[in-house]
């Protein structure tokens, strides 16, 4: 640790990819379809009808993009594993070409002195599953801990950072309750029963984990501050309820064995009455929270809004190509709001980044993104206030190591440090790109020079 940096001895330095969004080729070598395949490929879910059948081509480019990784100077790299390639069925016969392609991964990574954080599930349940219910069938639980189980056998001799699943809110958020995502559904009923087995599903994992694991294991959860519009009584209380729904309701189970009080609030008469015990059995240490950061949130009641509030947006705030707005100051206060209710817990940033309008192609071989250096400093610098209060964070993970599939996106969003031209795949690293090469090569150093947020 150098002393003006702050930024703990073993830091991990990363970036973030997911399966799905970035590997391409997903029939090949004997995988199965995933609810994404299946999704991507029906009329009118994606922008452009737009598919990961090719993203990235990281499936076939994987070394030439561990060089890349390399030559930017990552310590870490945060990937995710598809289900259906280790198990094209979902569970059953395991397919030994799918273990391989991870396996020489792993083991290149290592070469290059970079440590794998391997999420066991990004949003891509095996379609085969979804056919049985899928999120919403209670045997779920135990086709995840199976495929864990696989997924440990093979990897965790190098494998030592595992997260068993991203965001469980936005999969039954945005999968299960307005449908934009996979598999598609818009159900008040079925979200939170979809919710449930997922962290009984992840507590599970954490279970066969400890069997026999070397390392560490996790949940990454995404987390909004909320703040009141005003400070008139139902602005304040739509914002209570919205911080219970997307802040509290993951880790509330995670860390006290029950779901906040009032989500019935939230969800009506869609919240079922979960069997305590049943509840009680998600508490399961864990050895670090991810925390994927985007944006934080002005919250108004809202009486025409599904759960009877929305956000709106602060004037003169920098909007993403998302809509999210820049709120740096928000990530401090997530990672502080952490330790405030659960206790002084290890937590990783494992997803932090933007979208900004980039061109498609990058002709002079370089690519100017004021907008996104601006981002990562103001961001870093949160991170280390976040530090300096006393947070105990191990690392950060930017999002996304390669522009890629966007979910019902599709390509119209770009959140790379590298930007990847989708019609030669010829990939570009971005001025955001150089600048965190030089703030992982001076541990944080460079952070303390301004940079130039003009575009
Ligand atoms: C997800 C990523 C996604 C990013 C930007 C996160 O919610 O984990 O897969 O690309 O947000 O939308």
């Amino acid at each position: 640790m150098t002393e003006q940096t702050t930024f703990p001895q073993g830091f991990l330095w990363g970036a973030a990819t997911s399966a799905y969004q970035i590997e391409g080729s997903p029939l090949a070598d004997g995988a199965g379809p995933s609810i994404w395949h299946r999704f991507s490929h029906t009329p009118g879910r994606t922008h452009l009808g737009q598919t990961g059948d090719v993203a990235c081509d990281h499936y076939r480019r994987w070394a030439e993009d561990v060089e890349l990784m390399h030559g930017l100077g990552l310590g870490a790299y945060r990937l995710s594993l598809s289900w259906s390639r280790l198990l094209p069925e979902g569970r059953g016969a395991v397919n030994p070409k799918g273990l391989d392609f991870y396996s020489r991964l792993v083991d290149r990574l290592l070469e290059r002195r970079i440590q794998p954080m391997v999420t066991l599930y990004h949003w891509d349940l095996p379609a085969a599953l979804d056919d049985r219910g899928g999120w919403l069938n209670r045997d779920v639980v135990d086709w995840f801990a199976d495929y864990a189980r696989v997924a440990f056998e093979a990897l965790g001799d190098r494998v030592t950072l595992w997260a068993t699943i991203n965001e469980p809110w936005v999969i039954t958020d945005a999968g299960y309750l307005f449908g934009v995502n996979a598999p598609g559904h818009r159900n008040l009923f079925e979200a939170p029963i979809a919710f449930h087995h997922l962290l009984r599903a992840h507590a599970a994992a954490v279970r066969a984990y400890r069997a026999n694991g070397r390392g560490k294991i996790g949940l990454v959860v995404n987390l909004e501050p909320k703040v009141p519009a005003s400070d008139r009584p139902e602005d304040v209380a739509a914002a209570a309820r919205d911080d219970r729904y997307n802040n509290l309701y993951h880790l509330d189970p995670v860390f006290f064995g029950r779901y906040p009080d009032g989500m019935q609030d939230v969800f009506g008469e869609g919240w079922p009455a979960f069997a305590p015990e049943d509840v009680a059995r998600i508490r399961e240490p864990i050895d670090f929270v991810g925390v994927n950061y985007y944006t934080q949130r002005v919250v108004r009641h809202d009486a025409k809004a599904p759960l009877g509030f929305s956000s709106q947006s602060v004037p003169g705030a920098l909007t993403m190509e998302t809509g999210w707005q820049v709120v740096p100051a928000g990530l401090t206060r997530a990672l502080l709001w952490v330790g405030e209710r659960y206790g002084k817990v290890p937590v990783y940033v494992t997803e932090n980044g933007a979208a900004f309008a980039d061109p498609a192609r990058a002709p002079e071989g370089r690519l100017d993104d004021p907008l996104r250096v601006r981002y990562y400093r103001d961001h870093l610098l949160a991170v280390r206030d976040a530090i300096q209060q006393g947070v105990d964070v191990r690392g950060y993970f930017a999002w996304s190591l390669l522009d890629n599939f966007e979910w019902s996106r599709g390509y119209s969003l770009r959140f790379g440090l590298v930007h990847v031209d989708f019609d030669t795949q010829r990939r570009t690293v971005k001025a955001s790109g150089n600048y965190y090469r030089e703030v992982i090569a001076t541990h944080g150093g460079v952070l303390a020079e301004p940079v130039s947020a003009a575009p």
